[in-house]
């Protein structure tokens, strides 16, 4: 006979396997997977830590561009922002912070300009609306 205990141990094995790896699968299935914000943040660190953003961008000092906190401080974090702010990461930029233009990327997709200012705008901790 199965004791109780060996009854809880095994629920309990069970909804830590569920809980670790269920919602995982269920997301996969539908194509396109949607990416949670916290996901897009941190391809888009990835992205941005492996552009040459860092050569002119800071996640909190000035050097040449603006800070990315300060950006993130300037924009709500919003739909309409994220693709503004990509197109000024593809097409560059210039009059919004200073004299001194952002140098164009014109490699990068819309999709990736669009994690990078995810990111960006995740900076000052703001949730996405
Ligand atoms: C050659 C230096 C340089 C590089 C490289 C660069 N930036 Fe910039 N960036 C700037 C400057 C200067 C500004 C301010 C432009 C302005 O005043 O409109 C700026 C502005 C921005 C803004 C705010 C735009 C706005 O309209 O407020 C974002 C977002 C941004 N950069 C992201 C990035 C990302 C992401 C990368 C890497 C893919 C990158 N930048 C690479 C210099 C650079």
């Amino acid at each position: 006979m199965i004791s109780l205990k060996t009854v809880t141990g095994l629920t309990l094995g069970i909804l830590l396997l569920t809980s670790c790896g269920g919602s995982k699968s269920e997301t996969e299935t539908s194509s396109p997977p949607e990416l949670s914000t916290a996901q897009l943040v941190s391809i888009g660190k990835t992205l941005v830590d492996n552009s040459d953003c860092k050569t002119c961008h800071h996640a909190t000092n000035k050097i040449i561009g603006p800070s990315h906190t300060e950006v993130a401080q300037k924009y709500a974090f919003n739909d309409e922002n994220i693709k503004m702010l990509a197109s000024k990461i593809i097409q560059g930029g210039t009059g919004v912070w200073g004299e001194v233009p952002m140098t164009p990327h014109p490699d990068l997709s819309q999709e990736d300009a669009e994690k990078m200012a995810i990111y960006v705008l995740s900076l000052d901790g703001e949730e996405r609306k």
